[in-house]
């Protein structure tokens, strides 16, 4: 353990290395290629919400061990706005932005821990953890 991996989201390429570096810790875990695509996009969809209502923020990548079971978790932090209604949030297709409203709904459904904390005014945390499949 003892694998943190703290990366600053403020530009398109910070999304893409935040994409790369989960993958690569969902690898050290032993995740499947399959697998470790799916928790690089998940992070890929909440570091771009980061860039587009926060305009910045941060991503915590940890190896996590619960049992004997291995994950990875991903912890997102920005200090922007603030999500009003977060149940509506939740749901596909809803948006604020003209997107097409799967992000926060994708990332649910791609992990298997998921959980927004958000205070209007004050910023967005989303902690999310994905375990690998017991062998
Ligand atoms: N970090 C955040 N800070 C503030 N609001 C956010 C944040 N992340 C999401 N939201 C709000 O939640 C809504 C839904 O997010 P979601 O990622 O599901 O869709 P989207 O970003 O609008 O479109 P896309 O499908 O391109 O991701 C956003 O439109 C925005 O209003
Ligand atoms: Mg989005």
């Amino acid at each position: 353990m003892g694998e943190e991996l703290r990366l600053p989201i403020a530009a398109d390429v910070d999304v893409v290395e935040a994409r790369q570096q989960g993958r690569a810790l969902a690898a050290v875990a032993g995740f499947s290629s399959g697998e470790q695509t799916v928790i690089a996009a998940a992070i890929s969809e909440i570091a771009r919400n980061i860039l587009m209502y926060a305009k910045k923020g941060e991503i915590i990548l940890s190896l996590v061990q619960n049992g004997d079971r291995q994950g990875v978790s991903v912890v997102a932090i920005d200090q922007g706005p603030g999500i009003p209604d977060i149940e509506r949030a939740m749901q596909y297709g809803y948006s604020t932005s003209h997107g097409v409203g799967a992000g926060l709904p994708g990332a649910k459904r791609l992990m298997d821990e998921f959980e927004v904390d958000s205070v209007v005014g004050r910023g967005t945390t989303i902690t999310m953890a994905k375990w690998r499949r017991a062998i």
